[in-house]
């Protein structure tokens, strides 16, 4: 049994693979469902500019995170919708470590147009430093 299920959402299909199984879980074991959207950060730091480019990229991943709330409002499931700035993997993990979830759950392929690896780098990280259960989904 679930309480809290945190999943990583960057607007891929494989991403909303993830997102509907971690639903599906949810709905079956009531859990409350933390939707992780993480906008990353440009290698260039503190310039003017650079914080316009960070507000661009978390408006880009708020508005990713209203294309699931038709699909969530069937469940009956509730939701937290979060947008942070940053390294995915890390704050995936940390995310997970704030709220205690008891299940991580990513897909196995995300936004890079490069399939150079079997796992993603970042789904890989949350597998291997998460310090709670992940669940890749394919
Ligand atoms: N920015 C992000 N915010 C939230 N979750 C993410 C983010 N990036 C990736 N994820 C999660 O990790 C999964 C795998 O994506 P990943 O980024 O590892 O693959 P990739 O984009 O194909 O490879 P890479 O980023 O290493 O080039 C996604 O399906 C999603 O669940
Ligand atoms: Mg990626």
């Amino acid at each position: 049994m679930y309480r809290k299920i945190l999943v990583g959402y960057d607007g891929s299909e494989a991403a909303r693979k993830a997102f509907d199984t971690a639903l599906e879980l949810a709905a079956k074991d009531g859990a409350e469902l933390y939707v992780l959207s993480v906008a990353r950060l440009p290698d260039v730091a503190d310039d003017v500019e650079t914080e316009a480019v960070i507000e661009n990229s978390r408006n880009r991943h708020r508005r990713m995170l209203a294309e699931l709330k038709s699909a969530v409002a069937a469940k009956g499931v509730k939701v937290h919708y979060e947008v942070t700035a940053g390294h995915p993997a890390e704050q995936i993990i940390y995310d997970a470590d704030r709220h205690e979830v008891d299940l991580i759950v990513v897909g196995h392929r995300g936004r890079s147009k490069f399939a150079r690896l079997l796992l993603g780098s970042v789904s890989k990280q949350v597998v291997q430093y998460a310090d709670r259960p992940v669940l890749v989904v394919r």
